[in-house]
């Protein structure tokens, strides 16, 4: 085990000089927290929403990489509670001092994790909740847990510009249950998140609690089995990744980890090594936005619509991982820094994770004539997060292959949000997954933000079909077809769907940059699973997540535009986000673009995913086409192995 002893070492010895990607350090956090307050004279109510680097814009990244000396700012976003008010300030740690201060009005910032407790600790204690329990037959409060869930916007002025959630209760029967498996049907608590005072208790109608059926800790499941064998990952040498700071290494790869408590992991930078020339693929690749409309139109339901980026902050909701479990192997892990809503700043131990995996045959060719056969294994890097959303845990994993090919993995996992019928009832919008207990059909949407940089600022985008060719004298026989791009020129006509029928997929280029072939050099968006919404266009969550109509958007780059619901989409009307930012209809040939892919999995839930959810996977394949001028892989030597054997 010496080899991996001394790779720690290594790691921690390496000098981490500051690059202006790096999120901020602890020490930055507290400084930039510390003059705020100062210069601001903040008050004990105001609470800390949001507090992270002020990332550099391209421009200025690509600059300081020329020598020219950074700046380190801080951006906050700040909630008010005694006037509702937000403001985002900008401070800067170069110069000492609040840089900008500017009132947001009519916005509300994501729902930050204090206010979960608080909010639940307010439902607990109101009279009209205890009452509407009680209506139950259920006394025991203490046993009950109530998440907030984000309360949209469906026109109703009732609470004009209040801070709102709402309530939702289930009982525990102790903490080796989910916690979600026995809803308190038809009691949903609206709370002004403000004050933290109940402003109502919706009573939908009486359902008796289901029977207790979702136990999950090891303990608590029954017996375990006993004949699995341990699995370990051996690598005596130690990893052969490098990291320097933020910076990594792997292979021919080069990237740079950020972190921020909306999107989670971002990456900056990724290049391949081809022939000691380091060749730009990505500048920016993250999670800009998802949501989860549900399909269940019952007043219970009908208003569950979680935006777990933009009105969570799912960076802030972030596991702290662990080893041998949720990551294998030799592993590095990249801890987040934040704040809480007082402006303490917090640590995230382990919240991203990085190792490499072994991923299979690679390239592999026998000889039929000699009998002499050449084999390489794959090897891939990934690096990823996990992170829990109330009932809700998702994994977003991104794998760098040696081929060149980056994969973008989602894992949907945790508990079902569930709903309660009386016995004998079957649910027409959702399906039955234990006793008295039924899951909504529902669909998890996720957005990506990729700012392309292939090999160099400007790149073009195309839509490639393939075209059966008609019959004729081109095609005597009829098997013609072939492939026919599409520029996507401009906004308006770069807003598209997937064609599985057309084999459809989505190719960015930098036209001024050729092959050996003479094809300009390009990488291709391969979809995987996909799904349009099923909610009615005039439905409020298509207003207000108005990604979810196209799969594949482009936009011309402005540092501004990150999220595809926009800035602040927490009890927002909509409009905000992708389609705000295609209206200005910018041209996109030979330019900066910006891809934002959208991808749906619609969920009918199965009784085999309670109590907890088998990992259902998504996502897409980014593969380069005509980028390298043959297989880069060739060079990956056969497997030197110390430990597989025959049985
Ligand atoms: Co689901």
């Amino acid at each position: 085990m010496a080899g991996i002893n001394e790779f720690h070492t290594q790691v921690q010895s390496e000098v981490c000089s500051v690059h202006p990607l790096d999120p901020l350090s602890v020490a930055e956090m507290r400084e930039a927290v510390a003059l705020l307050r100062t210069a601001q004279n903040l008050s004990a109510k105001v609470r800390f929403m949001s507090a992270t680097l002020r990332e550099p814009t391209k421009h200025e990244v690509l600059a300081y990489e020329a020598g020219t000396p950074q700046v380190r700012e801080a951006h906050f976003i700040l909630l008010d509670n005694t006037d509702g008010q937000t403001y985002e300030a900008i401070v800067s740690l170069s110069n000492k001092c609040v840089v900008s201060w500017k009132h947001i009005p009519g916005v509300q910032p994501p729902i930050h994790i204090d206010e979960f407790i608080e909010c639940e600790n307010a439902v607990k204690a109101s009279p009209e909740w205890r009452a509407a329990l009680s209506k139950r037959g259920i006394t025991d409060f203490d046993s009950a847990i109530v998440d907030p869930w984000s309360a949209g916007n469906y026109g109703d002025h009732t609470y004009s510009g209040q801070r709102l959630a709402r309530g939702y209760t289930w009982m525990r029967t102790s903490n080796d249950d989910v916690g979600y498996g026995r809803p308190v049907e038809g009691v949903v608590a609206i709370v002004d998140l403000n004050n933290m005072k109940v402003l109502a208790v919706e009573d939908n109608g009486v359902v008796p609690l289901p029977p207790p059926s979702g136990n999950y800790t090891a303990t608590s499941v029954g017996p375990l089995r006993t004949d699995l064998k341990p699995l370990d990952i051996v690598q005596l040498d130690g990893p052969s990744f490098r990291v320097d700071g933020y910076s990594v290494s792997w292979q021919k790869w080069k990237f740079r980890i950020g972190f921020t408590p909306r999107e989670g992991l971002v990456l900056y930078r990724i290049s391949y090594d081809d022939a000691a020339q380091e060749r730009s693929i990505l500048y920016r690749a993250s999670l800009s936005e998802m949501v989860v409309p549900y399909g269940d139109p019952g007043p219970n339901h009908n208003k569950k619509n979680a935006f777990d980026v933009g009105e969570y902050g799912i960076g802030r909701l972030v596991n702290s991982l662990e080893l041998g479990c949720d990551c294998l192997g030799t592993i590095k892990y990249f801890d987040a820094v934040m704040t809480d809503s007082k402006g303490g700043v917090t640590v995230i131990p382990k919240a991203v994770c990085m190792h490499e995996e072994d991923a299979g045959t690679q390239w592999k060719h026998t000889d039929w004539r000699t009998n002499h056969t050449e084999v390489r294994r794959a090897r891939r890097l990934v690096v990823s997060f996990i992170a829990t959303v109330g009932n809700y845990d998702y994994g977003f994993f991104w794998y760098f292959y040696q081929t060149g090919d980056i994969q973008l993995e989602i894992k949907l996992t945790g508990c079902l949000s569930v709903g309660a019928l009386p016995p004998d009832v079957q649910p027409k919008y959702g399906s039955m997954v234990a006793p008295q207990l039924y899951a909504p059909i529902h669909q998890h949407f996720f957005n990506f933000r990729l700012h392309f940089m292939v090999d160099g600022d400007k790149n073009s985008v195309y839509e490639v079909d393939t075209i059966a060719e008609p019959a004729g004298p081109d095609n005597p026989l009829g098997n013609g077809c072939y492939p026919m791009a599409t520029l996507l020129d401009k906004e308006s006509v770069a807003q598209r769907i997937i064609n599985p029928l057309a084999a459809r997929y989505w190719k960015i280029v930098n036209p001024a940059k050729r092959n050996k072939v003479n094809q300009p050099v390009g990488y291709k968006l391969m979809h995987g699973e996909n799904v349009l919404p099923f909610a009615k266009p005039e439905a409020s969550v298509m207003q207000r997540a108005g990604f979810m109509r196209n799969h594949v958007w482009v936009t011309a780059y402005d540092p501004t535009e990150l999220y595809a619901s926009g800035d602040y989409i927490n009890q927002h009307s909509g409009g905000d986000g992708l389609p705000a930012y295609v209206a200005q209809d910018r041209p996109l040939e030979n330019s900066d673009v910006v891809l934002w892919y959208t991808c749906g999995h619609n969920h009918i839930p199965r009784p085999e995913d309670w109590p907890v959810m088998p990992v259902a996977t998504m996502g897409f394949m980014l593969r380069p086409v005509g980028f390298f001028n043959a297989n880069p892989a060739m060079d990956v030597p056969p497997p030197e192995l110390r430990a597989s054997c025959e049985v």
